[in-house]
């Protein structure tokens, strides 16, 4: 079996992970990992018995590395991809993809323009019961899909200095929302402020109202000295709940609540392993760039539709 050369750019809490699982999955072989951190890299590389590099320039010359996942911090993802993408590598680069729609846009665009795969971290996609969720919304096994609720409330987690939990936490919501409607909101309204954290929001309450009206509200904030990830999903005929945390699923209809078995996944290791499949088989990839440009820019418009107190207008 061919093995995809691939690396990773930004090995902290995160980016370890993509190291790891890429030194698991049988079809991919790590060939470096790059960290500003040059002692951070080092360990990271010596662990996985890899190439270590503090200057992603230098780690691009590789020819034999033709994927990249970009792990860096949030507000240096934009500028890692991009030089990745230039480079001629397919990317995987992690949410929230860019600091503005339009450098996300750019993303897709030389991806495009160059024949490359790029898809976005958006691992919630990757979570068995959202798959099964997303089913049963297209099929309408739930009856009409009336609207959806999403909390992901937890602490802060301190090393995350450069973006709030809009950004940050948030987005994966936006984006689950938008894949459960198949479509972005035409408008969105949010109220957020900070309560611990000064320079960014750490809390956030938002209204995405999508064609026809129907709506989905996202609640997420690191206030919260516990951590919850759920998804409740409301159709005419019936509720379905998920745990992001647990995977656990259940569907409460008109006479009886059933608890589908589906078999616990490791996200990221799916996540990857689809990255990988799309390359070489040269499919479309589940979470596409321009789902990440769509999920950022609902994001903006949040942020913005709190500080202007109104909603925010979305061209879809
Ligand atoms: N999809 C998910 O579920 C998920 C989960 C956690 C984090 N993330 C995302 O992953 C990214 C990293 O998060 P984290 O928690 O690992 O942060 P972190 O601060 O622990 O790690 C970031 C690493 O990037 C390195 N870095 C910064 N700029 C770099 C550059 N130009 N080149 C090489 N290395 C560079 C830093 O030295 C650090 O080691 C963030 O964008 C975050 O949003 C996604």
């Amino acid at each position: 079996m061919r093995k995809l050369g691939v690396a990773v750019i930004g090995t902290g809490q995160w980016g370890k992970n993509h190291a790891r699982v890429y030194k698991e999955l049988p079809s991919t072989e790590l060939v470096a990992i790059c960290d500003v951190n040059a002692e951070r890299a080092q360990a990271i590389a010596e662990q996985h018995g890899v190439k270590a590099y503090s200057d992603s320039t230098k780690m691009f010359k590789d020819k034999s590395i033709e994927a990249v996942n970009v792990c860096t911090w949030s507000t240096i993802l934009f500028k890692e991809a991009q030089k990745a993408l230039n480079a001629g590598k397919h990317v995987l680069v992690e949410k929230p993809m860019a600091t503005t729609p339009q450098q996300a846009r750019k993303l897709v665009q030389i991806a495009e323009e160059n024949g490359l795969h790029l898809t976005v971290g958006f691992l919630m996609r990757f979570i068995p019961g959202l798959q099964q969720i997303r089913q049963s919304v297209m099929d309408k096994e739930i009856g009409e899909l009336v609207c959806a609720t999403a909390k992901r409330v937890s602490q802060w987690p301190e090393r995350i200095g450069d973006v709030g939990v809009v950004k940050d936490t948030a987005i994966h919501d936006i984006d689950v929302m938008n894949y459960l409607y198949g479509e972005q909101p035409t408008s969105v309204y949010a109220t957020m402020g900070s309560m611990r954290i000064k320079k960014f929001e750490d809390y956030a309450q938002m209204m995405l109202t999508y064609k026809d009206g129907r709506t989905a509200f996202i609640e997420s904030n690191w206030l919260t000295p516990y951590k919850t990830r759920t998804l409740t999903v409301t159709g005419s005929e019936a509720i379905v709940r998920l745990d992001y945390i647990t995977q656990d699923l259940s569907i409460e209809q008109k006479t009886e609540t059933v608890q589908p078995r589906t078999t616990f996944k490791e996200p990221l290791k799916a996540e990857l392993q689809h990255f990988v499949d799309c390359i070489v088989e040269k499919k479309k990839p589940l979470v596409t760039g321009e789902d990440g440009v769509k999920a950022l820019e609902v994001a903006t418009a949040a942020i913005a539709s709190s500080a202007k107190k109104k909603a925010i207008q979305l061209k879809n």
